[in-house]
């Protein structure tokens, strides 16, 4: 008999497009991040690039976060849970705003790069003007001897593994994991976390990709909703605290691959203008786990739904209340507040893939992107 398998399909693993496999990777791909690093039994986070500077990082006043893209969104999660943990001031910026504009850079300022491709012009550009002003580079890559992980002063490796869709998606949940893992380092070192509450992160975080495993079984569902939301010429994404940045990329998402136009805001500022364009015709993905601030979210939903907003919730599993309120909702494992972004992101990736594929996009390859961009 014939073989068939041509290279790609070999390498697609029998998925019908290298973004669902990578979705469908982001267990394995959690793990292999933690793996050799974290020890839960020990209670111990063992970082080589963290451990050979860790003076820097105890005594570090400022954490400067510099990158583009899906790299970006991961970025703004680590300031909510970095800031939480570690107590110190975190700033996210666009690399390529950073670098046009004189920024400040202090003596004792921590500069962390993040890229997948580790070729971002924008963001090597930018981490250059951080070094050259005295700044201690730390880069979170995941192609391995990357110009960024080169030119870094030290750093981490997401071991995602080779990313292949444009549409950034195991890269995103792993450098949220990398970042996690130094969040809790630097404040074990800083004593800024209890013994048992180091040890009862390190063993939720453990969970994950179990609860990673049990969030991809929305699938079925993510396909229901895109069936009957593909058409909608706009999509408006909600969260807050730790799920704000989720919401952004969730927004990002359907944008890069359906060409769908999609907002994403934190929940609260809707009143400051995108409730004006909420009617009938006008999708709503709401993340509303019940961690954090469930409350605040409910009243957000009310309002959208009283605006005759369509609403799709991000719940956790076994919500009444959103349920009741909401279209259609999705389930996502209960998990600590911090770590939620790694499960309520997966829905959205799948709601974006199959959205795109029943509009008939290449998503793999979206029109006018690259995956990496190295020219300004
Ligand atoms: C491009 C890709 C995105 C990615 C961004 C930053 O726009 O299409 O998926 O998030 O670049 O890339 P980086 O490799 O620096 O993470």
């Amino acid at each position: 008999q014939e073989l068939k398998l041509n290279l790609e399909q070999i390498e697609k693993g029998g998925y019908e497009h290298f973004m669902l496999k990578e979705i469908y990777e982001q267990p394995q791909a959690i793990r292999d991040t933690f793996r050799g690093r974290m020890r839960v039994k020990e209670g111990i986070i063992k970082m080589a690039g963290v451990d050979d500077h860790i003076d820097k990082f105890i005594n570090a006043k400022r954490l400067v976060i510099l990158a583009c893209g899906t790299s970006w969104h991961a970025g703004l999660v680590a300031e909510y849970i970095i800031e939480e943990l570690v107590r110190i001031p975190v700033e996210v910026e666009y690399a390529s705003e950073f670098r046009y504009r004189n920024p400040v850079i202090e003596k004792g300022d921590i500069v962390i790069a993040i890229s997948q491709s580790g070729e971002t012009a924008d963001t090597m550009a930018a981490m250059k003007l951080a070094k050259e002003q005295g700044a201690f580079v730390f880069g979170v890559c995941n192609v391995v001897g990357s110009s960024i992980s080169r030119e870094a002063h030290a750093g981490a490796y997401t071991h995602a593994g080779p990313e292949i869709g444009v549409a950034s998606t195991k890269a995103f949940t792993t450098q949220i994991t990398v970042l996690t893992l130094l969040g809790l380092k630097i404040a074990k070192a800083k004593g800024k976390i209890s013994t048992s509450d180091f040890h009862m992160h390190l063993e939720e975080l453990n969970l994950v990709p179990q609860k990673v495993e049990e969030a991809l079984q929305s699938n079925e569902q993510a396909k229901k909703i895109a069936e009957v939301y593909k058409d909608a010429a706009n999509f408006l994404y909600l969260g807050r605290g730790f799920n704000f940045p989720v919401a952004l990329e969730g927004a990002l998402k359907l944008k890069e691959i359906s060409y769908i136009h999609a907002e994403g805001y934190p929940a609260a500022e809707m009143k400051h203008g995108p409730i004006a364009l909420i009617d009938e015709q006008m999708p709503v993905v709401v993340i509303a786990t019940r961690r954090g601030h469930y409350d605040k979210i409910v009243s957000n939903i009310q309002e959208i739904k009283s605006r005759k907003g369509k609403i799709i919730g991000i719940v956790t599993k076994g919500d009444v209340t959103v349920r009741d309120l909401a279209d259609y909702v999705i389930e996502v494992p209960e998990i600590m507040d911090s770590m939620s972004p790694l499960l309520t992101t997966i829905p959205l990736q799948l709601l974006s893939y199959h959205i795109a594929v029943m509009l008939g996009k290449n998503v793999d390859q979206p029109r006018n992107l690259a995956k990496s961009v190295t020219v300004e």
